[in-house]
């Protein structure tokens, strides 16, 4: 019989649970164990209560609820999770630099150094390390010379297998995605390893569907797939602002461009802006890469994409300002939504931690409601931003905290969030929105009752006729 398989997985992050927890599902005869730092962390995702996991995806817990204690273990034990695997991921967390050399471009590499450092120190043995998290093309290098000058006794084979998954759908990304990608190289040891990884994905998708090339090819894939995605929510939401003063609606170019199979129809909805902890780290840290290969034009190229973002949700928070008589100070402005997209608990890089920013910066009320979020996040992120604010924003103001706490306020009912607000700004496309009671909700704002959308889930026409005055992304009554 064949010797049993061990996976370890160090960083129980986002990608690191659900993804190890699908392929714990799919293949019953792998121990799978995710190792964290973060003992909080690790503590919830063993809790016997399902709606306490860390992580808020559709899906996952009846996943979680199938493997987990059978052979799918969550654990602090960094050390005897190494000993004991045969092949580790590396999932940890590789944000922006917020100091020194390149900060707010370059990938932060310190986690994945780290880790780096502790495989090698806990090693008892051959191993495969395997890179998930998005890394800088090249890292695979600068990770299998850190292993072989820290341990010269066993011999390490570094692939790359980055993941594709969307946070709100990462179940259902996992379970049928489009291709798993693995790069190695060709030697005898890197062939035989991408042949373990890929006998993973086997077990639950089809043979042609799991790439194989060369390690950089498949850390730069990584990259351009989320700078080309990032691009296309820039390039309709760029011509949204055209739109709304043009009278065209970007919603029926979206349509009409979008039927073009050159084009397709996905990644085409204007908003008011991409977040989550990826599209802009992963397009920064490109930048980075090009300025670092002497490549200007590519850098500035892409940086542009960032840029428009940035103009968006800036745009955004202006429009509402400008509305509301060119005040907001003191008034009532309720959010529905800070998570970056629906689904997901998750609100890095949300475009509601912005608008917010802003709108604070005149000093309004945020009154929030989002179904998955809590209130200290919501001031966490805040107080975030306001610590390291970076990109174009240099001429903000950083309130105190206690201002902070007395500004925003949190809600666990969208009602009560919403009443006697001047404005309501949506910004994420939770569904349950669509169904609330608009009317009761018109009845108790103040008039003229302004709505701001800015994920476009409303129409005009139902908005109008209950007499609200509605905006959304990329459409105007001129
Ligand atoms: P995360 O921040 O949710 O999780 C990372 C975890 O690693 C944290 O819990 C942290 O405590 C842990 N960690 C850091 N250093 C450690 C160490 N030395 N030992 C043990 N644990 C350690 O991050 P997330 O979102 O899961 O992302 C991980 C990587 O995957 C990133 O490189 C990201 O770019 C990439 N990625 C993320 C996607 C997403 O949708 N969030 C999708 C595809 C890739």
């Amino acid at each position: 019989s064949k010797k049993k398989l061990y996976i370890a997985c160090i960083g129980a992050g986002y990608v690191g649970g659900p993804t190890m927890s699908v392929i714990a599902k799919h293949c019953p005869e792998i121990d799978v164990e995710v190792v964290d730092v973060n003992k909080d962390r690790i503590n919830a995702w063993n809790d016997s209560n399902l709606d306490n996991l860390p992580v808020y995806e559709p899906g996952l817990k009846e996943v979680i609820q199938k493997a987990r204690g059978r052979n799918l273990f969550f654990t602090t034990d960094v050390k005897g999770a190494i000993e004991r695997a045969d092949i580790i991921f590396i999932s940890v967390n590789t944000p922006t630099k917020v100091y020194g050399e390149g900060k707010g471009m370059a990938a932060d590499l310190k986690y994945v150094e780290l880790c780096t450092r502790q495989i090698a120190k806990y090693s008892n043995g051959d191993k495969i390390v395997v890179e998930k998290s998005t890394l800088p093309v090249r890292t695979a290098e600068s990770i299998r010379r850190i292993l072989e000058a820290e341990d010269s006794k066993h011999s390490f084979t570094v692939l790359s297998n980055p993941e594709f998954l969307a946070e709100g759908t990462a179940i259902d990304d996992l379970e049928n995605a489009d291709r798993v990608l693995i790069g190695s190289d060709e030697t005898p040891f890197g062939l035989s390893a991408l042949e373990k990884i890929s006998s993973i994905y086997e077990h639950w998708l089809p043979k042609e569907r799991v790439l194989k090339t060369n390690v950089w090819s498949s850390e730069l894939s990584k990259l351009t797939a989320n700078a080309m995605l990032a691009q296309r929510v820039s390039s309709i939401n760029a011509i949204s602002a055209l739109c709304e003063q043009t009278g065209a609606d970007v919603a029926e170019i979206s349509h009409a461009i979008g039927m073009d199979s050159r084009i397709g129809s996905k990644f085409l909805n204007a908003s008011v802006g991409f977040g989550g902890s990826c599209f802009q780290k992963d397009i920064l840290n490109l930048t980075y890469l090009c300025r670092y290969f002497n490549l200007p034009e590519v850098a500035e190229y892409w940086e542009q994409v960032v840029k428009m973002n940035d103009y968006q949700k800036n745009r955004f928070a202006n429009n509402i300002i400008k509305t509301l008589f060119n005040t907001v100070s003191g008034k009532k402005i309720s959010f529905l939504g800070w998570a970056f997209k629906k689904d997901t608990n998750d609100t890095r890089e949300s475009a509601a931690i912005y608008v917010a920013d802003k709108l604070l910066q005149d000093r309004a009320e945020i009154h929030v409601y989002d179904p998955k979020v809590n209130s200290e996040q919501v001031i966490q992120d805040l107080l975030y931003l306001q610590k390291y604010r970076f990109v174009n924003n240099h001429d903000f103001e950083s309130l105190p905290e206690e201002e902070v706490r007395d500004l925003v306020k949190v809600y666990n009912d969208p009602y009560s969030a919403l009443k006697d607000a001047h404005a309501i700004a949506i910004l994420t496309e939770w569904d349950e929105f669509k169904s609330y009671n608009w009317q009761e909700i018109y009845d108790n704002m103040h008039k003229p009752a302004f709505v701001f959308d800015g994920r476009n889930i409303l129409t005009r026409t139902m908005m109008s006729k209950i007499g609200f005055k509605y905006q959304g992304i990329g459409s105007a009554e001129l």
